[in-house]
Formats: C-alpha cells, sequence, structure tokens
C-alpha cells in the first residue's frame, strides 16, 4: 500500500459522506483502527449524533479513544471491541435503517505487524448487515487494498458482491487515487436510493 494513495483516497472517502452528516445524524465505523474516521465522524454529527465505531483489536479501541478524548468527543462515540459482522446487535433497533453513514477502511492497524486484517468471510456478513441498517439516501464507503496478501482475494470477493447488488437501488461507484492497476487501492462507494 502506499501511504500517499491511500491518504489520498481517506480524503475523497470523507468528501463523499460530509454532505450527509450533520447535528444528529448516526454513523457507523466498521473498522476503527487508529481513528481518524471515528474521529472525522464524530465532528460532523456533534453534538447530537452518534457513530458507533468496531475493531476486533483493543490497540485500535485504545487508540480512538485517545484521540477522542483529546478532541472532546468521547460522548459523541460508542467503541465496540467486536467483529463488524455483529455490528447490528449493538445498534439500538431505533437506529436500524437510519444510518446516514457507514465507513469500512479494510486491511490492517496500521503501525502493527500486519498479521490481524479483514477476511472476507466476515466481511461480507458486515457489509449485508451494514446495508440493511442504512438510511434511505444514505452512503457506505469502502477502502479495499488489494496490495497485500489477503487482500488482493478479499477486494474480489467485495468487487463481485458490488456487482451483484440491484442497480436500481444501489449506486455504486468505484475511485482510484491514480492509474487503475490490479494492485491499486480503491475506494468503493454505495448509495442506498430512495
Ligand atoms: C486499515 S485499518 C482501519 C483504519 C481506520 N479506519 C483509521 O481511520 O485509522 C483496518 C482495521 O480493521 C480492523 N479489523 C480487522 N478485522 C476486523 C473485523 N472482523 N471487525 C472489525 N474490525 C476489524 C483491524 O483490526 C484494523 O484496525
Amino acid at each position: 500500500m502506499q501511504p500517499n494513495q491511500s491518504n489520498s483516497l481517506l480524503s475523497q472517502a470523507h468528501q463523499q459522506v460530509k454532505a450527509r452528516l450533520q447535528n444528529g445524524a448516526i454513523a457507523i465505523d466498521a473498522t476503527l483502527g487508529n481513528g481518524h474516521d471515528t474521529l472525522f465522524l464524530a465532528r460532523h454529527v456533534a453534538p447530537n449524533g452518534m457513530v458507533y465505531g468496531f475493531d476486533i483489536q483493543e490497540a485500535a479501541i485504545v487508540a480512538t479513544r485517545a484521540k477522542l478524548r483529546y478532541a472532546q468527543l468521547l460522548e459523541q462515540v460508542r467503541l465496540v471491541l467486536n467483529c463488524h459482522a455483529h455490528l447490528a446487535e449493538h445498534i439500538p433497533a431505533q437506529h436500524h435503517g437510519q444510518i446516514a453513514v457507514i465507513m469500512f477502511n479494510l486491511g490492517y492497524l496500521p503501525g502493527t505487524d500486519k498479521q490481524v486484517i479483514t477476511h472476507s468471510e466476515s466481511t461480507l456478513v458486515a457489509l449485508n448487515v451494514a446495508l440493511d441498517l442504512l438510511a434511505p439516501d444514505g452512503i457506505l464507503t469502502i477502502l479495499a487494498y488489494p496490495g497485500h496478501v489477503g487482500g488482493d482475494s478479499e477486494t474480489a470477493a467485495v468487487e463481485h458482491w458490488l456487482s451483484c447488488l440491484d442497480q436500481t437501488h444501489f449506486l455504486c461507484t468505484t475511485h482510484y487515487s491514480n492509474q487503475p492497476s490490479e494492485t491499486a487501492p480503491r475506494l468503493l462507494v454505495i448509495e442506498k436510493l430512495h
């Protein structure tokens, strides 16, 4: 993964979701990592909104909590140490179908030994659940990295899943920071239509 490429795609992801965020909105970060996306989401839904953040690594929870505390946005976020395949269980029923933005940033926690990565089996379960939770007019973004071992098959599986979505209900687009190539990171965007 080229850091400058993924940073540019991260900014693109933030640009894509920004219009759907407002005070009071509900959002999900399905892969906390170091908490950059959660912090961004929390800033944009404060003071009355809520962000639900998921990761399977305690280190991600700790890093994200520190960022939120520093920004005085802890109140805005529920941090959950669990696989995103279980995300529906942690979202109150009244928010099902009301989520404005859901972000996935696949792969490994930057700065670690890359042993813990997202896997297509749980990623696809989580994506299906996420689409059900999304509000009409909601948006879901997926940053995918086919350049690392495991990321190639996961990206292929996610792209196949995306190509099978009903295009009358979902608008799907793919963005690259540079020239598209087999190993280039990519931003997949799904907008739920009415
Ligand atoms: C690329 S990082 C996310 C970057 C993050 N969004 C940020 O802003 O820093 C991917 C994260 O996904 C987490 N992860 C891996 N498998 C997961 C799963 N099944 N459920 C939730 N998180 C998972 C990893 O622990 C890692 O922290």
